[in-house]
């Protein structure tokens, strides 16, 4: 079984590399040529990974001998490998038709796929050209509300914000999530109903916040036309899996989008998920999305595993996890369209690769998923960054930045990308103590100037508070510029990673039952919040206490 020998078969490249410094490694040319891929826009840098040659010919052994190009085919073909739901992984296949490239996936789940984008056309024309009426929608939008959570929202919202650049004029788009009140509340005071459209997605449409929210906008169109139901109905668009429930809530059967069950809510933004993206940046942009995500599964179906751009990101990870045991990875983009990455990819990652069994209910043998973490930079630099330079713990960090800005500030975006350059070098460098202790004696910078003054045991105690370990991992992630071609084929690498990790630790990534407990448990809380002590009796005595807790003051 991968997982019994997949540690030991890296302990020698391990304690090699132990004594080996990211000082010495860089010293290696060719090493670091062959870190560093491009695909299309994208150039990936691998080269400040605490790997070496030989260490890296041993993953691409491990994964060549996994048998991860017949575990791809069988994705892209439509296989039912998400096992414990008997559900295909086609998020590929919804990308397919544009790539004009002969797709493997099921032929009825392609006709199916174009149909729909051709409806998503359809209406972003009509709603472009000022002809929303005709589809049985208010003559004038100019507000989109996207009621979504968890993948039926962070994929549309990092989309959205990081095109900003390309969105079309006269239409604001807004993301309604969380189900604390405060946000439909503030929503609501700055929008007007009767111009605003409401995309209600929600693969089950039976997630408690996207319903409630839904209701409270319904409520609130509601009072703009007194009542009148077939009015209101004009301003709902749905995007569910289960239609059917969408009609029983309200949206008119026209005003529905399918989404399918071969296709997981976190990989869902190329389906009508990303309704409310297409609306944003017209449908040439969100079609030049699909086709950077296509160009990124032709290339990780073709390309052999040293150039495959997510194979060797899932390497360098399971290197990182498994081998080294670091338990975070801080995802940093030094771009501030880019700002909800880091969320987007902790719902992709984690959601997807933390899981505690196999597929047969075996106990995997070592640890899954890190914590993804971040926010952009140079921020991040002035809040936790000092952790990641001096703190105990190694914590590996990605960088994604862009060449090309979509802004003519040139000054601005050099200082952006010389910071993140030298935040990379600075990690993997260090700065020795002897480095240190020469730059108090030499009184080279300006704060030393005091250790000059003082004796050498001062010298030597400043000198080692002034001392960085360095040699910690980094990746660095280029785009020429963030356009929608690139950001799509962005994402994509991460989604081959995540299927890549899925196979390399022998889990299921594309189900989610962990997220289900605490619902079960909610349902049971809510009607207690306002109950007796006999409805409190059934719940442990830190939840009753709490429960307790909330009664006697919210009357108050
Ligand atoms: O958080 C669990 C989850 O099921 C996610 O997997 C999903 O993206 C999200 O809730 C929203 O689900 P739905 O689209 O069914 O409303």
């Amino acid at each position: 079984m991968l997982f019994e020998r997949r540690v030991p078969l890296f302990a020698d490249h391990a304690q090699r590399l132990a004594q080996t410094s990211l000082r010495e490694l860089l010293n290696d040319i060719p090493r670091g040529e062959r870190l560093r891929q491009r695909w299309g826009p994208i150039l990936l840098d691998l080269s400040r990974q605490k790997l070496d040659n030989q260490a890296l010919d041993a993953l691409g052994a491990h994964v060549e001998a996994s048998g991860w190009q017949q575990a791809r085919d069988a994705m892209f073909a439509g296989a039912s490998i998400n096992t414990s739901e008997n559900r295909a992984v086609l998020h590929t296949a919804l990308r397919a038709s544009v790539a004009q490239l002969p797709s493997p996936a099921p032929r009825e789940a392609l006709q199916e796929i174009e149909q729909t984008l051709q409806r998503i056309d359809k209406l972003v024309q009509a709603i472009g050209q000022g002809e929303a009426a005709s589809l049985g929608l208010p003559a004038t939008i100019t507000d989109v509300v996207n009621i979504g959570i968890g993948g039926s929202d962070l994929g549309p919202r990092l989309a959205v914000r990081a095109l900003a650049p390309f969105h079309v004029p006269h239409i604001r788009s807004h993301f309604l999530t969380n189900v604390d009140g405060q946000s439909a509340h503030d929503l609501m005071r700055q929008l007007d109903p009767r111009r605003t459209l409401v995309i209600v997605v929600s693969k089950t449409f039976t997630t408690q916040e996207t319903l409630l929210n839904g209701n409270v906008l319904r409520d609130w169109i509601a009072r703009a036309y007194d009542g009148d139901e077939r009015l209101v109905a004009r301003h709902f668009l749905a995007v569910s899996a289960s239609p059917a429930a969408a009609q029983a809530w309200g949206v008119p059967a026209a005003h529905i989008y399918p989404m399918w069950d071969f296709v997981g809510g976190r990989f869902s933004l190329w389906s009508a998920v990303g309704l409310s993206l297409a609306l944003a940046i017209g449908m040439e942009h969100f079609r030049a999305l699909l086709t950077g995500a296509a160009g990124v599964d032709d290339h990780f179906r073709t390309a052999p595993w040293q150039r495959n751009l997510p194979v060797l990101l899932s390497l360098v990870e399971y290197w990182n996890r498994d081998v080294q045991r670091h338990t975070s990875r801080a995802v940093v983009p030094y771009a501030d369209l880019l700002g909800d990455l880091t969320s987007y990819l902790q719902q992709l990652e984690m959601e997807s690769l933390g899981k505690q069994v196999t597929p047969q209910g075996d106990a995997v043998s070592g640890p899954t998923a890190p914590v993804v973490w971040g926010s952009v930079g140079t921020n991040a630099q002035h809040a936790y960054f000092q952790a990641l330079h001096q703190g105990t713990d190694v914590v590996p960090l990605e960088f994604i930045g862009v060449v090309k800005p979509a802004h003519p500030l040139r000054a601005n975006h050099d200082a952006l990308l010389s910071n993140l350059l030298a935040q990379a070098a600075a990690l993997a460098l260090g700065k020795t103590f002897a480095e240190a202790l020469a730059e108090a004696k030499d009184g080279g910078a300006e704060a030393l100037a005091e250790a000059k003054e003082g004796g050498d045991a001062t010298r030597r105690a400043l000198a080692a508070q002034r001392t960085f370990p360095g040699d910690r991992p980094s990746t660095v992630i280029l785009l020429d510029a963030l356009t929608p071609e690139s950001l799509g084929a962005l994402i994509a690498l991460y989604e081959h990673k995540v299927f890549m990790l899925g196979h390399l630790w022998g889990i299921n990534a594309f189900d989610q039952w962990g997220v289900e407990l605490g619902k079960g448990i909610a349902r049971q809380i809510l009607p207690a919040l306002d109950g007796t002590a006999e409805q409190r009796a059934g719940f442990d005595s830190a939840t009753r206490a709490l429960i307790e807790a909330i009664q006697e003051r919210r009357e108050g």
